[in-house]
């Protein structure tokens, strides 16, 4: 098979390097990939109109490229195309693609109806307030900050931007000027575009995040199932102990501590039954993967939010659990079978931190070069992925790879335990080094 993988962050370096172990796999095909794609064993990036052509564009080119080149399969990482309709064009010209439709991946791109969805199918969830009126929300925020005037602080409150916004799009305000600021830089001054337009003010809830990534096949005339994966964490704040601001995720560690059994249960019967019933009800075509970013408080699972694809960078800590072959795992969410796909999961646990470029998630250099000690890091068994740098060829000696982004790149470590996992992980780190590396080093603890 040609697999063609869509995206280019450390998701999508984990997802080449998993598909091309693949019995079945003969070439993996990143688009537009990045330094780790590009080095990585039968694989290749392709580039197709440049850099940032507009999304319809891309597709259109990246269908006309799968049929060229016979592409067999592809696999769609960031929510973007997908939000943008990629897996409906790939499917209308017959092509095979891992990803849900647009209706469905509304699921993600908005907030407002993602709430609708889970309060429509008893899906547990925080309780919320929609608002697409700025004094109205600001009305309500008045009301939420003096209704606490009695003993204690006022709770804070949770203010979420309907639409896509890249991680910006949710701020915890503790106190009413802050929430006033954010409701009116949302929704009057336009800071996230339409993405603010509307919004909604969630109550806040307070305990550890498991992020469940599954695989979902469902869709008319089909039996629809719902394949969760090994839980995993990441650590969005920038800084150890979760101190300063929120990034793209700093770290992931699979299995998630904590996330027992009962615990477990408690996420089917709560958040995954009633999901795959709403998807079932609304007819979705959904053959991709889904995210379940969850929060335990009281022992009880609560569904913070869902995205329709894999998770960065917990994708980088539950791929290499996996001992099964993802490619068949993707043909089995396309062909309507993964009632029949059992996976095999490695016991012990996978610890992923991430090194990011100084200044990150502020402004950060890049053309940086790596050094990378391959005695040292092979000895530790991590595998190293790539998120944001280049491969330059004949470039400097080591790795040739040039930092290009922000978060830069994460190794990823087995280890028995989580302890030993994260052992290995921070001494893989030890064998890489670029100028203004930094990385938190409490990630799994
Ligand atoms: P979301 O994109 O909805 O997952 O929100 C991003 C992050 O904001 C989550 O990972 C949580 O850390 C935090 N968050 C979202 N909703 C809530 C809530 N209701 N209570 C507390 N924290 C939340
Ligand atoms: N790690 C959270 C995300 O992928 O959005």
């Amino acid at each position: 098979m040609k697999v063609l993988v869509i995206g280019s962050g450390g998701r999508e370096h984990a997802l080449a390097w998993k598909l091309a172990q693949s019995e079945r796999v003969e070439k993996v095909f990143a688009a537009p990939g990045n330094g780790g794609t590009a080095g990585e064993k039968h694989c290749e990036n392709v580039d197709l109109l440049g850099r940032d052509p507009a999304e319809g564009e891309i597709q259109e080119a990246l269908i006309r490229y799968a049929v060229k080149e016979r592409i067999d399969l592809t696999v769609v990482g960031p929510e973007g195309p997908l939000a943008a309709g990629i897996a409906d064009r790939f499917r209308s010209a017959g092509l095979a693609i891992t990803g849900p439709g647009v209706e469905a991946a509304r699921l993600e791109a908005s907030k407002d109806y993602a709430k609708t969805f889970m309060k429509k199918y008893g899906v547990r969830t925080a309780q919320s307030l929609s608002f697409t009126a700025a004094a109205e929300a600001l009305d309500a925020v008045r009301s939420h900050f003096a209704g606490a005037a009695g003993p204690g602080s006022p709770p804070p409150l949770v203010i979420k931007a309907d639409g896509l916004a890249g991680g910006k799009g949710v701020v915890i305000a503790e106190e009413r000027a802050a929430a006033e600021k954010t409701v009116t830089a949302f929704m009057e001054e336009g800071v996230l575009g339409s993405a603010g337009k509307t919004l909604l003010l969630e109550e806040f809830l307070q305990g550890p995040e498991v992020s469940v990534l599954a695989a979902v096949s469902a869709g008319p005339g089909r039996k629809g199932c719902i394949l969760p994966f090994v839980s995993a964490r990441d650590h969005k704040r920038r800084f150890d102990k979760d101190q300063g601001p929120n990034t793209g995720g700093m770290g992931a560690v699979a299995p998630a501590p904590g996330f027992t059994g009962a615990l477990q249960e408690d996420f089917h019967g709560a958040i995954l039954a009633p999901t795959l019933e709403g998807i079932e009800a609304e007819g979705f075509d959904y053959r991709g993967f889904i995210f379940f970013g969850l929060l335990i408080q009281n022992k009880r699972c609560y569904l913070l939010e869902y995205n329709v694809r894999l998770g960065d960078p917990e994708t980088q800590a539950v791929l290499p659990l996996l001992d099964s072959d993802f490619a068949e795992l993707c043909i089995a969410i396309e062909g309507g079978t993964l009632e029949d796909y059992h996976p095999v999961w490695k016991p012990g646990a996978v610890c992923a931190p991430v090194a990011a470029a100084s200044g990150y998630p502020g402004e950060y250099p890049t053309g940086d070069a790596i050094a990378f000690n391959e005695a040292a890091f092979a000895g530790t068994q991590a595998v190293l992925f790539v998120a944001g740098a280049v491969r330059s060829p004949g470039g400097p000696a080591g790795s040739g790879l040039r930092t290009a982004g922000g978060r830069v790149l994460a190794v990823s470590a087995y280890g028995s335990n989580g302890a030993e996992a994260r052992e290995r992980a921070y001494r893989a780190l030890k064998a890489v080094s670029f100028n203004g590396m930094s990385y938190r080093r409490d990630i799994g603890l």
